[in-house]
């Protein structure tokens, strides 16, 4: 288990004061000049060094992306940073925390990796209805000016560094990277096509990176500890430590900073309880927010929680979302739930999502009902497979894999209820 020593969001459940005072005597904005002091590629290079993948979802190495942006910052191309805090994906409420119980962490981030990047103004896009983290946000951006850490003059080190709290109006879309800086530029929220990316033409047409919440939040706790104490927690190609989202059939929903690579089991075990009604009453777990493919019990006895080992098993660590769902789950009815979801939050832009995630939940519903034929579960895989990679951003993706995922593990189960009502139609004409 994590020792409280190597936790990086020590004031996670919100025991301790969020404000700059709390915050200061946990070790935030602890020298922060300092760190700056050692230049921009020292930044750059102790985050790659240290492992960090991007918390958001895709896990790509938050250096490397860093490193994307242009070197020399021309006067008329101004480079941001944009702080992803929509957090609409199903499951997932761990950036929440961080920032209604640590805000510090994330603005005392924003102005390590800004100036890592040569950025002067970053903007963190908050979900809409977080209301009142938006509130608590904003609070410790306005402290963090009136100390002099943030402003013309950051942390007394001749760096000019504007954070600007920029509230969303509700739409998960808006969480895909190139969405969000269309809304931030006050259009509709739609992805862009990708080429050109951000890093060389995002918000407003110029050198732009998008993180997580807390890919920014750890960045000053990896430049103030090391980038090898970071890289001494998980496995390689998968290191640090996670904020963790357990909900569902648990005795004890949570959210838990651990060790990435922990097992599934031990995690559910040691820090939500364990199952509702003991390990063997598990029926399946959603790995990492709803839209990765779900993991029967036979699987989730083993697995290993992070990127590389979930992807092994056809699913993925995502958000880092844990589901659970016990054997009373009508586990069809859950993934239509989500096929309803992504049908609504589609943006519309692309044929194969718009018309395919509806598509899918049709099926789906009926699937729920047993009111198909068993033929229908393979042209439904089918359109899953159509759907997957023929879209301009991974929600058509999102809205494929759960469905993919069903079908994988629990297909016995479907045709078991097409095979029902057929005999019970039979019975009752009969
Ligand atoms: C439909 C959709 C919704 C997304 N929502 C979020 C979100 O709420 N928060 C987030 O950090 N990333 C979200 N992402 C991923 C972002 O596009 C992007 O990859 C991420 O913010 C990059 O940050 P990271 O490199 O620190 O992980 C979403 C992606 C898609 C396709
Ligand atoms: S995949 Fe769906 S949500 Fe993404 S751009 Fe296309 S239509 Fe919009």
């Amino acid at each position: 288990m994590l020792q409280d020593k190597d936790r990086i969001f020590t004031n996670l459940y919100g025991v301790h004061d969020w404000r700059l005072d709390g915050a200061r005597s946990r070790g935030d904005w602890d020298d922060t000049r300092a760190i700056l002091g050692k230049g921009r590629e020292w930044i750059v290079e102790e985050v790659k060094q240290s492992g960090l993948r991007g918390r958001g979802g895709a896990g790509f190495p938050a250096g490397m992306k860093w490193s994307f942006m242009p070197k020399e910052v021309d006067e008329k191309r101004p480079h941001y940073l944009v702080v992803n805090a929509d957090e609409s994906e199903p499951g997932t409420c761990k950036d929440r925390d961080i920032i209604r119980h640590d805000p510090h962490k994330l603005v005392e981030g924003c102005l390590v990796a800004g100036f890592a990047m040569g950025v002067h103004t970053a903007f963190i896009y908050i979900r809409g209805e977080f209301v009142r983290e938006a509130q608590v946000l904003q609070a410790a951006v306005d402290e963090a000016y009136e100390a002099g850490l943030l402003g013309k003059d950051a942390c007394g080190s001749g760096w000019a560094m504007d954070v600007v709290v920029h509230r969303g109006a509700g739409a998960y879309i808006c969480g895909e990277e190139t969405a969000m800086l269309e809304s931030l530029e006050g259009k509709k929220g739609q992805p862009r096509i990708k080429p050109p990316f951000p890093a060389a033409m995002g918000l407003y047409g110029c050198p732009t990176t998008i993180n997580n919440v807390e890919t920014i939040a750890v960045a000053p706790a990896i430049c103030r500890r090391g980038a090898s104490w970071f890289a001494g927690f998980g496995r390689e190609n998968n290191t640090g430590t996670k904020v963790f989202c357990i909900s569902g059939h648990v005795n004890n929903p949570c959210n838990v900073e651990e060790e990435m690579s922990i097992p599934l089991k031990e995690l559910i075990e040691k820090h939500a309880g364990g199952v509702r009604g003991g390990w063997n009453n598990l029926k399946a777990v959603i790995p990492g927010g709803a839209s990765v493919p779900l993991l029967p019990k036979s699987t989730c006895d083993s697995v290993l929680m992070d990127f590389d080992a979930l992807r092994e098993v056809k699913s993925g660590l995502g958000t880092a979302a844990v589901i659970v769902m016990d054997k009373s789950t009508d586990v069809v009815a859950a993934i239509a739930r989500l096929s309803k979801f992504y049908m609504h939050e589609s943006c519309g832009q692309c044929t194969p999502c718009r018309e395919g995630t509806g598509w899918m939940w049709r099926v789906m519903e009926r699937l729920v009902r047993g009111d198909a034929e068993i033929a229908e579960i393979d042209a439904l895989l089918d359109v899953t497979k159509q759907v997957e990679g023929h879209t301009i951003c991974a929600l058509g993706d999102a809205a494929a894999w759960p469905i993919q995922g069903l079908v994988r593990h629990f297909r016995d189960e479907i045709e078991q209820r097409i095979v029902d009502r057929k005999t019970h139609s039979r019975i009752q004409a009969a």
